[in-house]
């Protein structure tokens, strides 16, 4: 499975120093070149040569570390992959995203562990047992809620994801009606889609014929900033396995407009295959 966020999303940064006879200055200012914006900043010091502290993930908060003094380890893991960065300079630091789960290891004796942190101390932010982390970091299908469906009218009338989607114009009185008749359409099957426990999309299956044993997929990720991050490989297994196992059915299809070009990608990513192409649309299918 690949995550959204992999412990090479983490990057040393050199924040370059200022050197006089006397020493040198490093800075870190709130500007476009750090990667978020700093609303805390506390640091660990004291700590016996050899020994750890961390090993927690956070689902919000993006930290920067700096071995400000001595050095230490930070070992990083995205639930797949793992990877260890050495901190030993006052210059550079290590930016660690929300969704990787870090420790600090083998400290010397006497070093300081400066973290520039993005959000003020929110206990709720923090996951501090292993397998709840390992179970955040996945993609899952939820219950399609009123919430949902409040989201979806913002997603949905973004200009760009209805262009991408061919929405029609529809108002709140549509949506409301076509969410009460969900219950008994049978030929409809509507989910949320949820990463990291934050509701990003909507996926269903349209048109179930189970005569025919086929189906029309449709769905969006409707927050922007999970596009393109390959979540679709994990959305198409679990759609693969409800569409078998829960509906029976043999085959899938979709449509598509031909300028969406990450979507045809995922899409044949999965198994589908062009099967109509015209100026206006891609029609493609596959064989569960
Ligand atoms: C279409 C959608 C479900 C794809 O899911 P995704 O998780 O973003 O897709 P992936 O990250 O798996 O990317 C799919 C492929 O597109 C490529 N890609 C990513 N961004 C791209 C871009 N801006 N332009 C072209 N290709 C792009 C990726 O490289 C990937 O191919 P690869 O794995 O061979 O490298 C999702 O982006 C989405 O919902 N978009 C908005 C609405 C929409 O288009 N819905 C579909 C309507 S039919």
């Amino acid at each position: 499975m690949k995550n959204s966020i992999s412990v090479f999303d983490c990057s040393v940064i050199d924040l370059g120093k200022i050197s006089f006879d006397e020493g040198n200055l490093t800075v870190v200012e709130n500007n476009s070149s750090f990667p978020f914006n700093v609303k805390r900043v506390f640091y660990l010091y004291d700590i016996a040569g050899g020994e750890s502290r961390g090993a927690h993930s956070h689902k919000e908060c993006h930290q920067f570390l700096i071995a400000a003094s001595g050095s230490f380890e930070v070992s990083l893991d995205d639930g797949k992959f793992k990877r260890q960065v050495f901190l030993n300079r006052p210059d550079i630091g290590l930016h660690i995203p929300p969704g990787i789960w870090a420790s600090e290891i083998n400290f010397s004796s006497g070093a300081i562990c400066l973290v520039l942190a993005s959000h003020t101390y929110n206990e709720e932010d923090y996951v501090r047992n292993y397998d709840d982390f390992l179970s955040l970091n996945k993609l899952q299908i939820v219950d399609y809620t009123e919430s949902i469906l409040e989201k979806s009218w913002n997603w949905l009338n973004d200009p760009e994801i209805k262009h991408l989607t061919s929405t029609p114009d529809f108002s709140k009185e549509d949506q409301q009606k076509w969410f009460s008749g969900l219950e008994n359409n049978t030929k409809y099957w509507v989910k949320g889609i949820q990463y990291n426990n934050k509701t990003i999309g909507v996926a269903g299956l349209k048109k179930i014929d189970t005569d025919n044993k086929t189906a029309e997929y449709f769905g969006y990720i409707g927050e922007k900033e999970y596009w393109g991050k390959g979540l679709s490989s994990d959305l198409f297994t679990l759609i693969f396995t409800i569409a078998k196992n829960q509906f029976d059915l043999k085959s899938l299809y979709l449509n598509v407009i031909p300028e969406n070009i990450r979507a045809i990608k995922a899409y044949e990513k999965a198994g589908f295959t062009i099967s109509e192409n015209t100026d206006s649309n891609v029609m493609m299918s596959i064989n569960l």
